[in-house]
């Protein structure tokens, strides 16, 4: 019994050392790893961090993905130091690495089945992109 005992404690304090090498923010569940306060300020403005923290990509994908976002989703033009400072933790901390978390390229639209809703939604943004509801184009901070 007390082999046993001794067993679980070793195995706790295990479990606690991992956990001690890259502490978690427990708001955000970000790691606290160099320069994330900067990418927690730009990154959760407009969804959770989970939307980036599911992800696992290299310096290219990550890259690809900010600019994507900066396109389409909204996101404004960073200070490129600042850029990449948020690529580089992205990367670092949540770099290729295992594969079963690492994002798959999407299925060919071609294989996908009819989606009505989706077509519904992109009938109803087109028509109130011409009535003037929702902006073309993304907002200019100057
Ligand atoms: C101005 C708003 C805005 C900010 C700020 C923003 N995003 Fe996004 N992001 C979006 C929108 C809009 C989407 C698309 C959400 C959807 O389709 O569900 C998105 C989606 C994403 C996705 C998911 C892409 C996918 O593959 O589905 C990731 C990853 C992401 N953002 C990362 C980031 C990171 C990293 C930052 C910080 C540099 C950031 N976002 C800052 C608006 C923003």
């Amino acid at each position: 019994m007390r082999t046993l005992i001794i067993a679980l404690l070793s195995l706790g304090s295990f479990a606690l050392a991992a956990e001690e090498k890259v502490p978690v923010d427990s708001t955000t569940g970000m790691k606290i790893a160099p320069d994330w306060e900067i990418v927690r300020n730009h990154c959760i403005v407009c969804h959770s961090s989970q939307t980036f923290l599911r992800q696992r990509a290299t310096e290219a994908n990550w890259t690809s993905t900010l600019e994507w976002m900066q396109k389409y989703g909204g996101l404004w033009k960073l200070d490129p130091a600042i850029q990449k400072t948020i690529i580089k933790y992205l990367t670092t901390n949540y770099g290729p690495g295992d594969a079963q978390n690492y994002r798959r390229a999407p299925v060919p639209a071609t294989l996908m089945p009819m989606n009505p809703y989706a077509t519904d939604a992109r009938l109803e943004v087109e028509a109130k992109k011409k009535e003037g509801l929702i902006p073309t184009s993304a907002p200019t901070t100057n």
